[in-house]
């Protein structure tokens, strides 16, 4: 039988992530962050030094985009190549690169492949699949999708406790600004046909986990 999917979308600072990780884990499933794709690809141009917004030189890189990110919520590294990005990769000069590398067609279309082929492979019961088109693009088929948000002002004061060398300000403004980029290009923030809205501007880490399981075992 083919894996269970659990398909999560929503922006950056909802929670997203570390309530995918912290599901999958609960539930024994694999799990798979595909911003951490988007932001290895970014990292590696500009770690070749290609112009990001050269669209063409982006779609001639992709080919030898070698890259590999583990599903197991414990032991999730992102490599690229040899080096070891997982870190890196977090840093807000890639966070401000990711937008512009995201929006490229081909790039959707390669990652969208590399997606779809590691969620039908995975060797778990399910896999937690989180990202910005799970629900929409990749995965539409899948057996749990779930939109999960938050005000802008919860989102902004947990970005902002993750990155606290950083000025609220700036943390805010880059946030504002990803969004908008990213908007552009997918529509998360509002929920599509058939998916299941989690509101965590009011919850606490520990029960925003417990609602999304709460949905998946309402949908499985
Ligand atoms: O989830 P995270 O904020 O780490 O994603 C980084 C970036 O990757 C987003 O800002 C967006 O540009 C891109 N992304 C995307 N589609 C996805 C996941 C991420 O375009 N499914």
């Amino acid at each position: 039988a083919f894996p269970t999917l659990v398909a999560i979308d929503g922006p950056a600072g909802s929670g997203k992530s570390s309530v995918s990780r912290a599901v999958a884990r609960k539930l024994g499933f694999a799990y798979l962050d595909t911003g951490a794709a988007y932001r290895a690809l970014a990292w590696a141009m500009q770690h070749r030094k290609v112009d990001t917004s050269d669209v063409d030189a982006v779609i001639a890189e992709l080919a030898d985009f070698d890259y590999s990110i583990g599903t197991d919520p414990d032991a999730s590294a992102v490599t690229v190549g040899e080096s070891d990005v997982t870190e890196a990769i977090r840093e807000p000069a890639v966070s401000a690169a990711v937008s512009a590398v995201a929006r490229i067609p081909e790039v959707r279309t390669h990652l969208t492949e590399l997606f779809r082929s590691i969620a039908r492979d995975v060797d778990r019961p399910g896999i937690v699949v989180e990202g910005r088109d799970i629900t929409t693009i990749v995965a539409p088929e899948a057996e749990v999708r779930i939109l999960l948000t938050a005000s802008q002002e919860a989102r902004m004061g947990r970005r902002s406790a993750e990155l606290p060398t950083e000025s609220a300000d700036t943390v805010a403004e880059a946030l504002r600004s990803r969004d908008r980029a990213d908007s552009q290009v997918v529509d998360f923030m509002s929920a599509a046909d058939g998916v299941t809205t989690v509101d965590s501007t009011h919850l606490d880490f520990e029960q925003t986990v417990d609602a999304v399981i709460e949905v998946i075992n309402t949908r499985t």
